[in-house]
């Protein structure tokens, strides 16, 4: 494989660059509810120390976890198991320590007025002890049924506009379940936030790789001129995992894989592949610009649908079990693991070139991987014949790794040594891990910082989540009516149910193999 990294970053350059970074946020509290929940010991805790390590957080900072259980004398020690576990924190290390004598915790209902009257006691406290100075980052952790119970109830208890300092919002997925829901919730939040307040979260956005492909577009000349439907034949996005739905049977059986990934990350992934260059890297000229991408997307006729479930198979030599067997799961269930879609954006760079998307559980492999392949040339000058090593010309592919393996490749024909004018396809590549030697941050990290600076960049807004809604709940209704008799339908380890070969292949295509 040729290696286009000639240029190497130290990777002690690029920690020097985030030190000398002037993105440090005021003083804050940053206040979790529902902190006894997975997320925030495997991703938000290590996240925040990351970015303690790294000097990006203000020396006055606290952390309040809420949550229903008593955990007040147990908290603390959990969160810093998650560091040294998932943060790749170092026993022994004082700055963990220190770091974890910011967190404190405090038990309460979500629908306990005297809970709220109590917390905000304990923030006014904080704020005479640390100096956070009245500002504070709510974020709900929590299932989707409370968001509107919990931001009434700060609202009532004189924490969404404070006389002092700011008060966010961060605001997990899902984000409603379909465009009414999406509509109401969106109406209950704004009803006590401004949208200035409020930080939608997609960790997809977080993702240095995402992030990336604005970069990629957009910081250098000579891709975006052939970004266009003149150039590009297709483009393909595939978010796969190998891993099942790990013990979420409830969340899940409601969810299925189209508002689990689809309507928020892969649509997220879908807007910077194709909006158009914003005026400014400033949050309302990027997010106005995907919202554009995503109002142009020709509504989805059920054909160009695909859903799948998986039954029971083989993934890395181990036999796992069907859907339908998971734990908390119907037996009958009906809810997709795995969705391929075919859409269309109606505007003059994109006409005529579909963009495939497939997701899904239990495939044969993880990876989130974009594929743009490029139209051949014109004219193909030189010999199709298979006389030589590689059987046919291949066409230009350039492959946006999100994860793992994060890179970007580009695939282009080359001569094969020898008397006669062979053509194989051969590959320019550029790997995050050798290009700068650092591990990739989390997608929270980078997040939870620019809400702090409460920049919204990076984070969706209200009519996008609301364009994208209104695109996927058709296909969710029909979906509900039509019972599909055909589940489970694919074998774990696999890649999908035949149907999603056949929606790409009815084109004269194929899947891009990862
Ligand atoms: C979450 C979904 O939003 O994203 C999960 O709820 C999914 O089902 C996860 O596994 C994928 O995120 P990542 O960062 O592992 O690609």
């Amino acid at each position: 494989m040729a290696t286009a990294t000639e240029v190497r970053v130290a990777p002690e350059d690029v920690r020097a660059a985030a030190r000398r970074s002037e993105r440090i946020p005021d003083p804050a509290v940053v206040v979790i509810f529902g902190a006894s929940g997975d997320l925030t010991k495997r991703k938000l805790l290590p996240a925040l120390f990351h970015l303690e390590q790294q000097g990006l957080l203000p020396a006055e900072f606290s952390i309040v976890g809420v949550a229903r259980r008593d955990l007040k004398s147990s908290f603390a020690a959990d969160m810093k198991d998650g560091i040294l576990k998932f943060g790749g924190g170092k026993d022994g290390d004082d700055t963990i320590d220190n770091f974890i004598s910011k967190v404190d915790y405090h038990a309460m209902n979500f629908d306990d007025d005297a809970g709220y009257a109590k917390l905000k006691s304990l923030l006014d406290k904080i704020d005479k002890e640390r100096g956070t100075q009245g500002n504070r980052l709510f974020y709900l952790a929590v299932a989707p049924e409370y968001f509107a119970d919990i931001i009434n109830r700060l609202g009532e208890h004189g924490m969404a506009h404070p006389e002092k300092g700011y008060a966010r919002v961060i605001i997990e997925k899902p984000f409603g379940h379909d465009l009414k829901s999406a509509k109401e919730l969106n109406d209950d939040v704004n009803r006590v936030f401004d949208e200035d307040q409020i930080f939608r979260i997609d960790h997809y956005l977080g993702k240095e790789t995402v992030q990336n492909i604005l970069v990629f577009r957009f910081a250098n000349g000579i891709f975006e001129p052939i970004w266009n439907r003149n150039f590009i034949d297709h483009v393909q996005i595939t978010a796969a995992e190998s891993i099942g739905i790990e013990g979420r049977g409830p969340f899940y059986e409601k969810a299925g894989a189209l508002r689990d990934v689809v309507q928020n990350h892969m649509m997220e992934l879908l807007s910077f592949v194709a909006m158009e260059p914003p005026v400014s890297f400033e949050a309302n000229a990027v997010r106005g610009e995907k919202v554009k991408v995503w109002r142009a997307v020709k509504p989805i006729a059920i054909e160009n649908t695909v859903r799948g479930q998986y039954a029971l198979g083989t993934i890395d030599g181990q036999q796992v079990q069907g859907y339908r067997e998971e734990d908390r799961v119907d037996p009958n269930s009906t809810t997709e693991t795995f969705a391929a879609i075919k859409l269309e954006i109606e505007n003059w760079r994109w006409a005529g070139v579909p963009f495939y998307l497939r997701a899904g559980k239990r495939l044969a492999k993880r990876a989130t991987e974009i594929m743009i392949q490029f139209r051949q040339p014109p004219l193909l000058l030189f010999d199709r014949s298979g006389a030589g090593p590689c059987n046919e010309i291949q066409p230009n592919i350039l492959t946006i790794r999100i994860q793992p393996d994060e890179g970007i490749s580009l695939r282009f024909g080359a001569k094969v040594p020898g008397p006669d004018m062979n053509v194989c396809p051969v590959v320019m590549d550029f790997q995050y891990a050798s290009a700068f030697g650092v591990n990739l941050a989390n997608g929270y990290e980078r997040l939870l910082l620019d809400a702090m600076l409460g920049d919204q960049t990076l984070f969706a807004h209200r009519d996008g989540v609301e364009a994208t809604w209104s695109l996927f709940t058709p296909v969710l209704e029909a979906w509900a009516k039509a019972k599909p008799r055909d589940f489970p339908n694919y074998t774990s380890g696999t890649w999908g149910p035949k149907a999603a070969d056949g929606l790409i292949g009815r084109d004269g295509r194929k899947w891009h193999q990862l």
